[in-house]
């Protein structure tokens, strides 16, 4: 069991930027990787078809033989973790809670920006668990929708994403914040844009590393952690292959291989 891979799933390219941390934390693991191409964004879309394209991966993976699956999408962490984690036989964890974890240690002035998915932002999720992690702080959302396509169409150090960072950010920064929260896994990839933008008195934060430290930690709660195995990557999607295997080759430290396409219809 404790070669069993690691199910990891996000909407798109998003969930690679935690998929890269967990080989760098754990790189013992062997990780499925679920894209929900065909279906990206989640951003904009319900709980419940969110909730039901979540349950549908989680179904896919697990005839993978998963031993514990990570949410690596903040809209689905946000809607459906709560829901799959409650009954399931493996351990499912999400990226919000790790998070703000990470928020609450860094922030000096204890005010906290979020920014995030339409769907994350309203779900109120992350409010909701930073006020549980320390009542006093204050916390400013913000939605940023265009962030998605601009980094799944590749356009991660154009001109035109600056502008579009510039035009969401400024209201943000006018809360005196110290710590944002990259609250979607697809805008690390475009950390750098976003750090220009806000300027280096602000702190970034990428659940990504305390996510992969918090697997770490829940694998050895459960006795599964691999050791010493060879680990095998492998990349799964729900539409165009091709896409999304030039980007993976690009942000991760390993060859990608065979990417398969896969019908989510049969795992409803
Ligand atoms: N990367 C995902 C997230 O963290 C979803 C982005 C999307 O599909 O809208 O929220």
């Amino acid at each position: 069991m404790n070669n069993s891979p690691i199910g990891v799933f996000d909407s798109g390219v998003g969930g690679l930027t935690v998929v890269r941390e967990i080989m760098r934390e754990l790189p013992d693991e062997s990780i499925v990787y679920f894209g929900d191409t065909a279906r990206v964004p989640y951003g904009s879309k319900s709980r419940e078809t969110v909730t039901t394209f979540s349950k549908q991966i989680i179904r896919f993976l697990k005839t993978k033989d998963v031993k514990a699956i990570v949410i690596a999408c903040n809209t689905a962490s946000a809607f459906a973790l709560h829901e799959v984690a409650k009954n399931a036989d493996i351990p499912i964890i999400g990226v919000i809670e790790p998070g703000a974890r990470t928020a609450n240690n860094v922030t000096e002035n204890g005010r906290v920006g979020i920014i995030a998915t339409e769907g994350t932002v309203k779900s109120g999720t992350y409010e909701k668990v930073l006020k549980k992690i320390n009542p006093n702080l204050k916390v400013f959302l913000k939605a940023c929708p265009l962030f998605v396509p601009l980094v799944e169409e590749g356009w991660r150090y154009d001109s035109v994403t600056y502008e579009v960072a510039d035009r969401y950010l400024n209201d943000i920064m006018t809360y005196d914040i110290d710590t944002l929260v990259l609250g979607c896994t697809h805008y690390p990839l475009i950390r750098r844009t976003i750090q220009k933008v806000v300027g280096d008195g602000v702190t970034l934060v990428n659940p990504a590393y305390e996510t992969a430290k918090k697997l770490g930690r829940v694998l050895d709660e459960n006795n599964l952690r691999a050791e010493g195995s060879v680990p095998v990557y492998r990349f799964y999607v729900s539409d165009s292959v091709k896409r999304f295997s030039s980007f993976a080759e690009s942000i991760l430290p390993c060859d990608i291989g065979h990417v398969e396409c896969v019908n989510m219809e049969q795992y409803n």
